[in-house]
């Protein structure tokens, strides 16, 4: 057949156009997305007015998000947030920003993004109402173009309301606590939320990657188009690609689908989280009309009856803690380097997973998850219909929680990181029969949008007729909450369900702090058994030995999972001490005692437990601090692996050789103290593997300081660490010191928080200084977008010598 010369050319263009699409992986980045955090006002207390552009807000403070005003506030015995909540105050508040954007943006569509704000907030944009949104954790946005005027002032008002109390079993912050962007796109763009990746095939010699991407038509004509879907590996090298033409009609969205291979793909896993991401383009003619990012991590996991976990076909034990959403000092403000601290600690630990306890976390939270390798148990809330305190989210449940659910799961689903969706923590309806029908429903709207994760919930009851969450039939994955004891008869019990220790331990311990003797088990409260009384500075020992009653020892819950192959994993509560639930304290204790690692980020001792059992790096800790009263019984207990004994000597004298004997943890020693010198070491056939020394401190004398890193971004956001600890004139850490601190920062920094771990302290996060608790507490800086290095002194005034650490700035 003859083709006309004009056809020819119009095919040539098109093979032209769709090889220069094709190769075309790094072009300029078309939407835009604004960091919308700067300046903003904010003034606590309700102002309706705010919304319009003529308010004088001299008296209004500025600021930069994301911001949480409890945090800022005095701890008070009256706050109507009471002891679950830190004792901080909540109430309204008003954030207000005026802005302006270029003239030429009024052809574009230009959305507001909120990663969560806690609660019930309303946003106004000159004046218009966008909406309200009464859960405090999720993600939201509001397109804002028909309100806007462009090239002249526009002023964006939210009102944040968490004035009804209490609402919450753990501490939430008030205000827009986490990021908030500006986005700016052309009126053909990949809709909000608008893609899913899944790998239905995934093994080493090749991946099958299906990708559905939504298109949003906000033009009032039809439009043909060209879309491009995108595998580029962690060098922005482009491993697969897909283009097709596509029609849409005026004012409509379609959803378009891509399937990719990926030859000899990178996998996922926790020791090596290889990610790719998606670039989705879209093509008008020629003219790229917007692109946009999935994160793309390729992996396979399964979960089995008998067997557990898997990933990648490798049998992986879940070893996992819970987290609460704060940052500690810094409350709920979520901030990349604040989460990236801590993952960093539980890593070393060789925890592998994370429960997001017990709602939707931050973005930063869930990147991190995904760049750091941690397998997450997404979740969605702790509350349906039955209120566990008054002002929860049961009340806004009938109205929201469809599209809150809706909204959680599209939002996470593409992060490779996520491996099960738990639809609620603890859920009162598992008592009940109303429990059937809603989690059907939970059920049902989770499979709608996605069906490559199991559907899990936390229950804490294991008797069948009496679990209706259960009886529903609806979860794939059942998790339960302590009560370890009956895990021997799960696999009868609940014959060929997979099953999930999706919380255990709640043990109890203040970081540094020992009582005597240190064997048995006490609970809390006293009322159950061997009871714990509690002590008079609202202290609890760090041997691993107290527990609430609902709970157990950290090492009778790992002797329990460790020898369960059936049971995927555990989640221990908690990876960090978090604010507010203090049990077993009243007043003045304000943050809990289940952490692993206390609020400052600071390790207690049974942190070694966990990495000598969780890693394969050498491990030898022992404890206590050696400042006791001369003749004093004295219990040093020894966590260790790749060795078979530990020998322990005091003052050069040998105190006997140990070693674990069938399934024990650690072992002890009971010792009469005498000053000097305590010292263990490890050996492995005889041959020396490690050894640790602890001297009898001398007078305090010196303040060591050291940096989490040697340089920070300049950027307003990135957080430096500094631990402070009290010495001798040798630099042994004085153990029962509690010198109060002066800060004083200089050069590109400021000071934005200082903690000390003590679950019973009552002075600011927010001060300019801090008395170090058991000798130690930290100082966090945050860049002040100055490049400059950054100056950290600290002092005690009363003949301790200062102490000054450099950070110097990229
Ligand atoms: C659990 C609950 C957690 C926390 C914990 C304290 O039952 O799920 O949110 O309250 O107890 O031990």
């Amino acid at each position: 057949m003859k083709l006309h010369k004009n056809v020819l050319h119009k095919v040539g263009s098109a093979i032209l156009l769709l090889f220069l699409i094709s190769c075309a992986t790094l072009e300029k980045k078309i939407r835009i997305i604004e960091d919308f955090n700067e300046n903003w006002n904010f003034k606590l207390g309700d102002y309706p007015n705010a919304i319009h552009s003529d308010l004088n807000t001299s008296d209004w403070r500025i600021l930069q998000l994301p911001h949480d005003w409890s945090i800022e506030a005095a701890f008070n015995k009256e706050n109507p947030t009471k002891q679950a909540q830190a004792f901080l105050p909540a109430g309204m508040g008003w954030y207000r920003k005026t802005f302006t954007l270029p003239e030429n943006w009024a052809t574009k569509t230009v959305s507001i993004e909120f990663d969560g704000v806690f609660k019930n907030s309303e946003v106004f944009i000159n004046g218009h109402s966008l909406g309200i949104r009464p859960n405090g954790y999720i993600s939201f946005g509001y397109e804002l173009s028909q309100y806007l005027n462009f090239g002249k002032e526009n002023v964006i008002a939210v009102k944040v309301d968490n004035d009804a109390q209490p609402n919450s079993r753990w501490y939430t912050g008030s205000g827009i606590y986490r990021n908030v962007r500006l986005v700016a796109s052309e009126k053909l763009h990949v809709a909000k939320w608008g893609t899913f990746v899944t790998t239905p095939e995934v093994s080493a010699a090749k991946a099958s990657v299906h990708f559905e991407v939504t298109i949003e038509n906000k033009n009032e004509v039809p439009k043909e188009f060209k879309l491009k879907t995108s595998i580029l590996d962690a060098n922005n090298q482009e491993v697969a690609n897909v283009v097709t033409t596509e029609k849409i009609g005026a004012n409509t969205n379609s959803t378009k689908i891509h399937n990719l291979v990926v030859n000899q793909p990178k996998l996922w896993d926790t020791e090596n989280p290889n990610l790719y991401k998606i670039v989705t383009t879209i093509y008008e003619n020629s003219k790229t009309v917007d692109n946009y990012e999935t994160p793309l991590g390729i992996r396979s996991f399964n979960f089995d009856a008998e067997k557990g976990f898997s990933l990648n076909g490798v049998p992986t034990k879940i070893l996992g803690v819970c987290l609460h959403h704060d940052n500690g000092a810094l409350g709920a403000v979520a901030n990349k380097a604040a989460i990236k601290r801590k993952l960093t600690i539980l890593k070393e630990m060789g925890t592998n997973a994370i429960r997001m306890a017990h709602n939707p976390a931050s973005l930063e939270m869930m990147q991190l998850c995904d760049e750091m390798g941690f397998i997450v148990q997404d979740e969605f809330t702790d509350v349906w219909k039955k209120k566990k305190v008054t002002n929860d989210y049961h009340k806004d449940w009938d109205a929201w929680h469809k599209q809150d659910l809706e909204d959680f799961i599209k939002r996470d689903r593409n992060y490779p990181s996520v491996m099960m969706w738990s639809i609620g923590n603890e859920i009162r309806e598992q008592f009940d029969s109303t429990g059937i029908a809603i989690t059907r429903e939970l059920a049902q709207i989770v499979k709608s949008l996605d069906t490559t994760r199991p559907v899990t919930s936390a229950l804490t009851e294991n008797v069948i007729a009496k679990n209706f969450i259960y009886q529903s039939g609806a979860l794939d994955l059942l998790g339960f909450n302590y009560k370890h004891e009956d895990y021997k008869d799960f696999p009868t019990r609940f014959k060929g369900q997979k099953i999930l220790a999706s919380e255990s331990v709640s043990a109890l311990e203040t970081r540094g702090h020992y009582d005597f003797p240190s064997d048995g088990i006490k609970a809390w409260p006293p009322k159950y058994g061997a009871g714990f009384d509690g002590n008079a500075d609202w202290t609890v020992s760090a041997y691993d030995q107290v527990q609430s009653y609902w709970g157990t020892t950290h090492e009778a819950n790992w002797k329990t999972i460790k020898k369960q192959d059936f049971m995927a994993g555990t989640f221990i509560w908690t990876g960090f001490d978090y604010l507010g639930e203090p049990d077993p304290y009243p007043y003045p204790a304000r943050s809990s005692y289940f952490g692993i690692v206390d609020l400052a980020g600071l390790p207690k001792d049974v942190y070694y437990m966990y990495q000598s059992e969780w890693t394969t790096k050498p491990v030898l800790h022992i404890f206590p601090h050696w400042n006791w009263t001369s003749g004093q019984e004295v219990d040093v207990w020894a966590y260790y692996n790749n060795a078979d004994q530990v020998e322990l000597f005091l003052n050069g004298k040998s105190l006997g050789v140990k070693s674990k004997q069938n399934d024990d943890l650690h072992i002890s020693w009971r010792v009469k103290f005498e000053p000097g010198i305590i010292k263990a070491i490890s050996r492995k056939k005889g041959v020396v593997v490690l050894e640790k020394v602890i001297h009898t401190a001398g007078a305090a004398s010196k303040i060591a300081l050291i940096a989490d890193k040697t340089t920070i971004k300049n950027d307003t956001y990135d957080l430096v660490y500094v631990t402070v600890s009290i010495t001798d004139a040798d630099g042994n850490l004085v153990p029962n010191a509690n010198d109060l601190i002066q800060f004083e920062v200089t050069g590109g920094g400021k000071l934005v928080g200082v903690d000390n771990g003590y679950q019973a302290g009552l002075d600011s996060f927010k001060a300019n200084s801090c008395k170090v608790y058991n000798g130690k507490c930290i100082a966090i800086i945050q860049s002040n977008g100055k490049k400059e290095k950054i100056q950290l002194k600290a002092s005690t005034g009363n003949g301790i010598n200062a102490a000054t650490i450099e950070v110097g700035v990229q």
